[in-house]
C-alpha cells in the first residue's frame, strides 16, 4: 500500500502519512486553513483543542507558523476538551498548564479567549460550570473545528466506554466523569505513579464534539492501530466512543500515520 494515501472509510476521509511528523503537519495545515477561512468569513474562528502526547507536534507546528509571521490567533477562541478534577491550573499536570506550555504562551491568542474547564470549581457548582461551558460554545456560534485524539479504549475527550445507548451518548453534555481503568493506566505516564493518577475529570460532552462543523481526529503509533480500526470499521457502539464519529462521518477527517493505520486493511 502506498505510504501516502487518502481513502474513504465508513463515510469519513482517512488521510495516511508515513510517520507522526508528516501526519501532524497535515493536522496543522487543516487547523491553519480553518482559522484563516473562519476569520475571513465571520471575523473569528472557534477551535476545540485536545491535549495528550499526540497533538504536541501539531502545536509546535502552529507556533512555528505564528513565529514565521503567517498565522495569527488574535481572532481565535479556544475550548479545550477536558481537565482533570480536581486540579489547580498551575499544577504542571493540569491540561491548562499543558496548553500554556505547548500553545498559549507561544502564540498571540488573547488570554480571555482561551477556555479550559476549571478543575478548582467546588463540586456543588460543577454542573453549573459545565453547563455554562456548553452555553459559551453555543454563544460563540459553535466550534468551527474540533481536534481529537483517541484513547486506547476508544475514548474521545474523556467520554469513556460506557453501558448506555448510542442515543444517550450522542446527547451527553459537558460533565464530570470517572476515568476508565485503561485511561488511568495510560495516565501513569504523566503522573509517574498509579496511586497519584487523578481518577476523575471534566470532559466536553459527545454532543458538543459531534456538533463541530469539522472534526479532525489525529492518531499515531502502533498502540492506536487496533482501536482506530474498531472505531472506523466496527459498529457504532458506546463501547468504542470514537465509533460515534461515524454518525457525523462526512464532517470527520482521520489523519493517521502508517503504524496507526496498520489494521485498517485495504
Ligand atoms: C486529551 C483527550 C484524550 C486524548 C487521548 C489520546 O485532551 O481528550 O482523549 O486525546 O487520550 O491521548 P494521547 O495523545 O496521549 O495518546
Amino acid at each position: 500500500m502506498p505510504a501516502e494515501r487518502t481513502v474513504q472509510i465508513s463515510g469519513s476521509t482517512v488521510i495516511v502519512r508515513p510517520n507522526a511528523e508528516a501526519a501532524s503537519r497535515v493536522a496543522a495545515d487543516s487547523i491553519a486553513e480553518i482559522v484563516e477561512s473562519a476569520v475571513k468569513a465571520r471575523g473569528k474562528a472557534v477551535l476545540g483543542l485536545a491535549t495528550g502526547a499526540t497533538p504536541e507536534v501539531v502545536y509546535a507546528n502552529l507556533a512555528a507558523r505564528h513565529r514565521a509571521g503567517g498565522l495569527s490567533f488574535q481572532k481565535v477562541v479556544t475550548y479545550n476538551l477536558d481537565e482533570y478534577y480536581p486540579i489547580q491550573p498551575i499544577d504542571p499536570l493540569s491540561y491548562r498548564s499543558y496548553m500554556h506550555r505547548h500553545l498559549f504562551s507561544r502564540v498571540d491568542l488573547p488570554a480571555n479567549q482561551a477556555h479550559v474547564l476549571d478543575g478548582t470549581v467546588p463540586e456543588a457548582f460543577v454542573r453549573e460550570h459545565t453547563a455554562e461551558f456548553d452555553r459559551w460554545i453555543e454563544a460563540d456560534g459553535g466550534l468551527d473545528l474540533q481536534l481529537l485524539g483517541i484513547g486506547r479504549n476508544g475514548h474521545i475527550g474523556f467520554n469513556e466506554p460506557a453501558e448506555w445507548s448510542v442515543a444517550e451518548a450522542v446527547a451527553a453534555p459537558t460533565r464530570l466523569v470517572e476515568l476508565h481503568p485503561v485511561t488511568r493506566a495510560d495516565a501513569v505516564r504523566e503522573f509517574g505513579d498509579a496511586a497519584k493518577v487523578i481518577p476523575r475529570a471534566l470532559t466536553m460532552g459527545v454532543k458538543q464534539i459531534l456538533s463541530a462543523r469539522a472534526i479532525v481526529m489525529l492518531a499515531t503509533g502502533p498502540r492506536k492501530a487496533s482501536i482506530v480500526a474498531q472505531a472506523l470499521r466496527g459498529p457504532v457502539t458506546t463501547a468504542v466512543p470514537a465509533s460515534l464519529l461515524q454518525t457525523v462521518a462526512d464532517r470527520v477527517v482521520w489523519i493517521l500515520d502508517e503504524p496507526a493505520a496498520a489494521e485498517l486493511g485495504s
